[in-house]
């Protein structure tokens, strides 16, 4: 069977591929969002100033401070708490990391985290990337994911306006 010149293209690019860094352009559109983001590495670079940007913003309340459900930071947890993250961005963009931790709606259950908690936290994570130079489309994307877990996290009801 006679091979095609962008068949051939596609053998050739595999067999030099190299790892794939957030910063390089033009990466095919069938490349995962966990590799565009340069894998486990990188994920794991993201989450460390995340996790300390989201730890000292008052608007997110990280320690959950007047909530009846105080959390502890202590250098153990908070390592625990990191390698869980990791596991999950990790798994929830391709990557073939198991996560380990708890399911969303049990380990936040009782925070009382506010819609505006949320949103807090999220624009964190979204500093936290462009750090890292990770492009808008990657932030995009991994922000979407991030909002399929706020029905499971966000559980009171929203401040009144009045
Ligand atoms: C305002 C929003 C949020 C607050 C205040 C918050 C707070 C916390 C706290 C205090 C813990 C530690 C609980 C414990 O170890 O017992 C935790 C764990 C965790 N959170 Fe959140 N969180 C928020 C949003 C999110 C979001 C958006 C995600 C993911 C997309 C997430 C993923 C996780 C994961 C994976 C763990 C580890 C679970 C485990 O170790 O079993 N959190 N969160």
């Amino acid at each position: 069977m006679k091979i095609g010149s962008f068949a051939l293209a596609l053998v050739l690019a595999s067999l030099f591929s190299i790892p794939v860094h957030a910063e390089d352009a033009a990466l095919p559109e069938t490349t995962s969002l966990y590799e565009r983001l340069g894998g486990e590495a990188a994920i794991t670079a993201v989450v460390d100033d995340f996790v300390g940007r989201a730890a000292s913003d008052p608007a997110v309340n990280f320690t959950r401070q007047g909530t009846g459900k105080e959390w502890d930071a202590t250098p153990e947890n908070v390592a625990t708490l990191k390698k869980h993250l990791t596991q999950f961005i990790c798994g929830a963009t391709g990557g073939s990391q198991v996560y380990e931790g708890r399911d969303m709606k049990t380990v936040h259950e009782g925070m009382k985290i506010t819609e505006s908690e949320f949103g807090a936290i999220a624009a964190d994570l979204k500093a936290s990337l462009t750090t890292f130079n990770v492009p808008e489309k990657e932030q995009d994307e991994l922000i979407a994911i991030v909002a399929t877990t706020q029905g499971s996290i966000v559980e009171a009801p929203p401040e009144s306006v009045s």
